[in-house]
């Protein structure tokens, strides 16, 4: 038996019907603030999620599917979609749009991570990029509008707020809590004095009791922020207060992408397991156009997975599916009819079925009772009866009779 590679999944109809409903708020939550949807390749460069994404990220350390395609150059898999929108943008020469130029996708991406429940190999994000505008309103208007996407699917959700400033900034701080942890070195966890040069914000996360006494005391990055982007972290918060938004500020937010500056946040849900809690995240990255080739130019975004908003969804009303018609084929067989009155009522705009398993009027009649069908059509030789299954009354009409009989009596009129 050939099953689904580790870490994949199948989505049946029914869920491929959920998908839809997020879909549709998607689309209409980003479309009304002027984001327009984009698609880019589902593999691009593999030098482009190393320099985008980080040389020292687990994605790109451990993660990514890349493969040879034939002709020695190396290709990814994409493991998120930051980069290459911001490589479209760059390629397309969009910065002669006006700015900001605002997308959204809702695409697959691929990373090899152990699997779990919320966590896959291949998994969909909607994500949403506002390039070219370094305004706070830019960054308040993308949370905004995320908080706004779970919202509409039931999704209750944590907000956590950060601000990473510049990388060096980020440098400087760096090396002040590298020094604070060596002048607490005795008091520290083991597993936290072995990571002091290799990750030192780890700390913060330490479930060890003295180490964390420490951690309380210690520097924090949002304490030495440069006025200006102290300044443009406060207008965020404004916005975002102003706007009804209520957030923790998480000092040592980390995500496990090095693009960010300024600000960084992250929904998390406590509907989902703990170690996959977060259903979306995102935040500003002032620097990637730059580094991946174009005019230095600011912009900000965030991705949200869909299966994991779908686990912490509530009930979506999910379209069921109509028939209003159900053709019927009888004893003297009368297919091509059949096939007929079926595709001109598709074509009227009826939603319209025929029996295709060769079952016995009987287990026809049945099958169109299940299926919830409107109207049966039983076309036998010449003859055409249309029964109404809601008031069981049954007239023996022309074939040119069936269509109009039904709207008529349909919710077209
Ligand atoms: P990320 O935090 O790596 O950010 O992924 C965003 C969301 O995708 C996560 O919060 C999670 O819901 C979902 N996700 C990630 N990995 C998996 C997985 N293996 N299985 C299921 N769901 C997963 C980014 O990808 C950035 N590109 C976000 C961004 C956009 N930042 C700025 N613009």
């Amino acid at each position: 038996m050939i099953q689904v590679p580790k870490g994949t999944f199948d989505v049946l109809p029914d869920d491929a019907a959920r998908r839809e409903v997020l879909e549709v708020h998607a689309k209409r939550i980003l479309g009304a603030a002027g984001y327009r949807r984009i698609e880019t390749p589902t593999f691009e460069a593999t030098e482009l999620f190393a320099r985008g994404v980080g040389e020292a990220t687990d994605i790109v350390q451990k993660e990514m599917y890349s493969f040879d395609d034939g002709g020695g150059r190396s290709l990814t898999l994409r493991p998120e979609g930051t980069a290459p929108v911001c490589r479209a943008y760059i390629e397309h020469g969009m910065h002669k749009l006006p700015q900001p130029v605002k997308f959204w996708y809702l695409s697959t991406f691929f990373r090899a991570e152990a699997p779990q429940r919320g966590r896959y190999r291949q998994f969909w994000q909607v994500g949403a990029e506002a390039i070219g505008s370094a305004a706070p309103e830019t960054d308040a208007e993308l949370i905004v509008l995320l908080a706004d996407l779970l919202d509409a699917l039931g999704v209750r959700a944590r907000l956590k707020l950060a601000s990473l400033g510049s990388p060096e900034t980020r440098a400087e701080y760096r090396q002040e809590l590298t020094a604070y942890l060596r002048d607490h070195y005795d008091q520290l966890a083991w597993e936290v004095r072995a990571r002091i040069d290799l990750n030192p914000m780890r700390a913060f996360d330490s479930k060890d009791e003295r180490t964390r006494e420490i951690m309380a005391q210690a520097p924090k990055l949002l304490d030495r922020l440069t006025p200006d982007d102290a300044e443009h972290f406060e207008a965020v918060q404004r916005l975002l207060g102003d706007a009804g938004l209520l957030y923790d500020l998480e000092p040592t937010l980390v995500r496990g992408l090095d693009y960010y500056t300024r600000t960084l946040f992250e929904f998390d849900s406590e509907a989902l397991d703990a170690a996959q809690s977060t259903v979306g995240g995102g935040g500003r990255y002032d620097r990637l156009i730059e580094q991946l080739g174009g005019a230095p130019t600011p912009a900000s975004g965030w991705a949200a997975g869909v299966e994991r908003m779908l686990m912490a969804a509530g009930e979506l009303p999910i379209a069921p599916v109509l028939v209003d018609l159900f053709v019927a084929v009888g004893e003297d067989g009368a297919g091509e009819t059949a096939f007929r009155l079926a595709r001109d009522a598709r074509r009227a705009g009826l939603q319209a079925q025929m029996e295709l398993a060769g079952r016995s009027l009987k287990g026809q009649l049945k099958h169109a009772d299940r299926i919830g069908a409107r109207y049966v059509a039983i076309v036998d030789g010449q003859r055409t009866n249309l029964k109404n299954m809601e008031s069981g009354q049954q007239d023996e009409l022309q074939p040119g009779e069936v269509i109009p009989k039904i709207l008529r009596g349909s919710r077209f009129l």
